[in-house]
C-alpha cells in the first residue's frame, strides 16, 4: 500500500535520450513547419490575394504628379535613357521623399486637390500675376521673396487665403519646402536694379539657383528657371531661335545679370543631366503689364511714367534700336505650359512683334498723350542693338503664341500706373485680365 502514495511525476520530466525512438530526430523539419503550415489550406493564396489588394490601394492613392519622362529633343538619348533608368530605380526624380512622392503625410483616401508650388519672386511683377493664375487654377503657393524689387501690395489680395503662404526669405540662403514644382523667378530683373549691386544680382544668380536646384532635388520637384533674352546679348543672329549661343561681353555691366542668367542655365542641365531633376528653362523677351516697378528704367514702364507725368519721353541712342513686347498674361501662359509639358528648353517667351523704340514712343504717345514730346540722350553701355524671339520651337512643342498686341495691352497697364502714381489707389488689384483676340 506504501507504494501508492509515492510520486511518480519524476518519472514523465525523464530526458527523452533514456526513451526508446526508432528515428532519429529530423532538425529540418522544425525549418519547414513554418512553410508546410503556409500551404495548407490554401493560406498561401489568401496571403498573395492580401498582397495585390495592398498594392493596388498604394498605387491608386499615389499623390504625386505623374510626371512625364523628359523627352525633349534637347536631351540627346544617353541623357533620357539616364532620366528613365533614374526615375524607375528611385520610384520617382530625385530621391529622399520625393522617391515617395513626399506625400506620406497626406492621409490615405484623401485625394490633393492642387499641386504645392514655390515661386521664389513671387512679390515681383512677372511672379505675382504667375501666382493669380496658380491660385485660380487650384493649387497651393508658396511666394519666397526678399522684396527687393518685390511688393507686398502685388500679392496682398491672396492674404487670408488658405491655399497662400509668403515667406520673406532671399535665396541666397538655403530653404527645405515640400513642394512639387519650383517656379524660379527671384532676380532683380530690369537694369537699374541689378546694376545697382552687381555682385548680388551675379550671386542671387548663381548661388540663389543652386539653392532652389538643390531644393528640387531634395524634395523630387519640377523646376522652372525664368532665364532671359539677355542671354543671347547684342546678338549676332536676328531673330534669336534657341541654338543661338548669343554675343555676350563677360566684363561689361550688364555682365552681372547675363552672366548670370547663362551659368544659371548651365547648373540647371547640370543639374538635369547629373542628378536627374526635372527641369524646364524658358527664356523671357521684354516684357510688361501691370504691377511692373514704375521708374525702374525699363523702356515701356519709363516711357508710360514720363508720359502720365507730363515729362518727355526719354529715347536712348537714335531710338532705332529695336525690341519686342510681351503681355504679362501672354507669358504667364506659356510658364504654365512649360512647366506642365514635357519638354526642357530652353524655349523663346516673347512677342515677336518687332517695334523700334521711336515706335513704341508714338503707340504711348496715341495711348496716353499724343503731345508727349521726345528726348533723345546717348546709348548706355552693351545695350543691344536688335532683339527678336523666334517662337517657332514654343508653338510647335508647347501649343503656345502670344495673343495680346502691344496697342491692347498698353492701357491695361496705364490704368494700373495711373493709379499707383496719382495715389487713386487699388493697389494689387491690377489683374492681366483682357480678351485675348
Ligand atoms: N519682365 C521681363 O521683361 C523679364 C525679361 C526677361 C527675364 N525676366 C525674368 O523674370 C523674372 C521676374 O522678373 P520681373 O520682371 O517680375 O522682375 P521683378 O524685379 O519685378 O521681380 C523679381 C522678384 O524677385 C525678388 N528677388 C530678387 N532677388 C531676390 C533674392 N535674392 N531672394 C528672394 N527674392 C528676390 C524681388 O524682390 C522681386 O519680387 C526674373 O528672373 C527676370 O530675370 C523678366
Amino acid at each position: 500500500m506504501g507504494s501508492e502514495l509515492i510520486y511518480r511525476g519524476h518519472d514523465e520530466a525523464q530526458p527523452l535520450s533514456d526513451s526508446y525512438s526508432p528515428k532519429p530526430p529530423k532538425p529540418w523539419l522544425a525549418v519547414t513547419r513554418p512553410i508546410r503550415y503556409v500551404l495548407r489550406e490554401q493560406r498561401l493564396v489568401f496571403v498573395l490575394v492580401g498582397i495585390a489588394i495592398a498594392t493596388l490601394v498604394f498605387t491608386l492613392s499615389d499623390r504625386r504628379p505623374h510626371y512625364p519622362i523628359p523627352n525633349s529633343h534637347f536631351l540627346s538619348e544617353s541623357t533620357r535613357l539616364t532620366h528613365q533608368v533614374s526615375y524607375q530605380s528611385h520610384g520617382g526624380f530625385g530621391f529622399g521623399p520625393g522617391s515617395l512622392g513626399s506625400g506620406g503625410k497626406i492621409p490615405l483616401g484623401l485625394k490633393r486637390k492642387g499641386l504645392r508650388i514655390v515661386v521664389t519672386g513671387g512679390a515681383g511683377f512677372v511672379g505675382s500675376h504667375l501666382v493669380d493664375r496658380l491660385i485660380a487654377r487650384g493649387d497651393s503657393v508658396i511666394v519666397v521673396d526678399n522684396f527687393f524689387t518685390g511688393r507686398k501690395e502685388n500679392v496682398m489680395h491672396h492674404f487670408g487665403n488658405p491655399n497662400f503662404e509668403l515667406i520673406r526669405h532671399d535665396v541666397v540662403e538655403p530653404l527645405l519646402l515640400e513642394v512639387d514644382q519650383i517656379y524660379h523667378l527671384a532676380c532683380p530683373a530690369s537694369p537699374v536694379h541689378y546694376k545697382f549691386n552687381p555682385v548680388k544680382t551675379i550671386i542671387s544668380n548663381v548661388v540663389g539657383t543652386l539653392n532652389m536646384l538643390g531644393l528640387a532635388k531634395r524634395v523630387g520637384a519640377r523646376f522652372l528657371l525664368t532665364s532671359t533674352s539677355e542671354v543671347y546679348g547684342d546678338p549676332l543672329q536676328h531673330p534669336q531661335v534657341e541654338t543661338y549661343w548669343g554675343n555676350v561681353n563677360p566684363i561689361g555691366v550688364r555682365s552681372c545679370y547675363d552672366e548670370g542668367k547663362r551659368t544659371a542655365e548651365t547648373l540647371t542641365m547640370d543639374y538635369h543631366r547629373g542628378a536627374a531633376v526635372e527641369v524646364r528653362i524658358a527664356r523671357i523677351f521684354n516684357t510688361y503689364g501691370p504691377r511692373m516697378c514704375i521708374d525702374d528704367g525699363r523702356v515701356v514702364s519709363n516711357f508710360v511714367a514720363q508720359a502720365l507725368r507730363k515729362e518727355p519721353l526719354t529715347v536712348y541712342g537714335d531710338g532705332k534700336q529695336t525690341r519686342s513686347f510681351q503681355y504679362v498674361s501672354d507669358l504667364v501662359e506659356g510658364l504654365m505650359r512649360l512647366m506642365g509639358g514635357e519638354h526642357v528648353g530652353p524655349f523663346n517667351l516673347g512677342n515677336p512683334g518687332e517695334f523700334t523704340m521711336l515706335e513704341l514712343a508714338q503707340v504711348v504717345q496715341e495711348t496716353i498723350d499724343p503731345n508727349a514730346r521726345i528726348e533723345f540722350r546717348p546709348n548706355t553701355e552693351d545695350d543691344p542693338h536688335k532683339r527678336k524671339p523666334d517662337i517657332t520651337r514654343a508653338k510647335e512643342l508647347l501649343g503656345w503664341e502670344p495673343k495680346v498686341s502691344l496697342r491692347k495691352g498698353l492701357p491695361l497697364m496705364v490704368s494700373d500706373f495711373r493709379q499707383r502714381i496719382f495715389g487713386d489707389h487699388k493697389e494689387g488689384g491690377a489683374s492681366t485680365t483682357m480678351s485675348s483676340d
